[in-house]
């Protein structure tokens, strides 16, 4: 089959853990999708130093955001040309992690861009999102709240709010997946990348 290399994909990795279950997600979605030629980044808020939002809605003036000593710039960046965006995410707390939660309210840029500057109203033609996420529990609304939030990160990017979600249930560390989580993982970045 011809290799795809037209294709970015960006993967947002939202744990703090280096080596986790979200993690090995991501790992498992980036091989099925260099498979089929994408080229594939993957940044980490556990190489990133990202603070929180404060809040200043400076961001509403000019889309741009007043902490300028961090990491955000590096996703600011990334995310100006991603049209395919990847979110891997554990569960802490019913929610995703904090440094995960501060990236995407630290998107409030963004959302301020499309919707107090009326910047990139319409969505990117070729965005499209996927949520990977993973939780130790098995409760039926384990991952509604990052679906959400989620959601609204793809729209601040200026992305379909329509994504795939594939989620695990009962995961308490990366060596719990089985082998056919995983390969169903690897076939959905196979997906992606089509
Ligand atoms: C602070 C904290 C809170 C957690 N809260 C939840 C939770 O509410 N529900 C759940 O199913 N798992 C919860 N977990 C378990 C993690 O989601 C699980 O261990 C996951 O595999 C960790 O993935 P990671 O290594 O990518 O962070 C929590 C773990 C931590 C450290």
């Amino acid at each position: 089959m011809p290799k795809n290399t037209s294709v970015e994909i960006l993967g947002l990795h939202l744990s703090p853990r280096k080596k986790g279950s979200s993690r090995l997600l991501l790992d498992k979605f980036k091989e099925g999708a260099e498979s089929k030629g994408a080229r594939f980044e993957i940044l980490s808020v556990s190489d990133l130093r990202i603070k929180g939002c404060v809040g200043c809605f400076s961001c509403t003036k000019d889309g741009k955001c007043v902490i300028k000593d961090d990491d955000m710039r590096v996703l600011y960046e990334a995310w100006e040309k991603a049209e395919r965006v990847v979110v891997s995410t554990s569960i802490y707390f019913y929610d995703m992690p904090s440094q995960g939660k501060a990236v995407l309210d630290r998107s409030q840029a963004f959302w301020a861009r499309r919707y107090e500057l009326h910047q990139n109203k319409e969505d990117k033609p070729g965005g499209r999102g996927f949520l990977l996420a993973v939780g130790a529990t098995k409760g039926k609304e384990l991952f509604t709240p990052v679906t959400l939030v989620v959601k609204y990160l793809f729209d601040s990017l200026s992305i379909s709010k329509k994504f795939p979600v594939l989620a695990f249930r009962g995961v308490e560390g990366p060596d719990k997946f089985t082998s056919e989580q995983l390969e169903e993982v690897v076939k959905a970045g196979e997906e992606f990348a089509g």
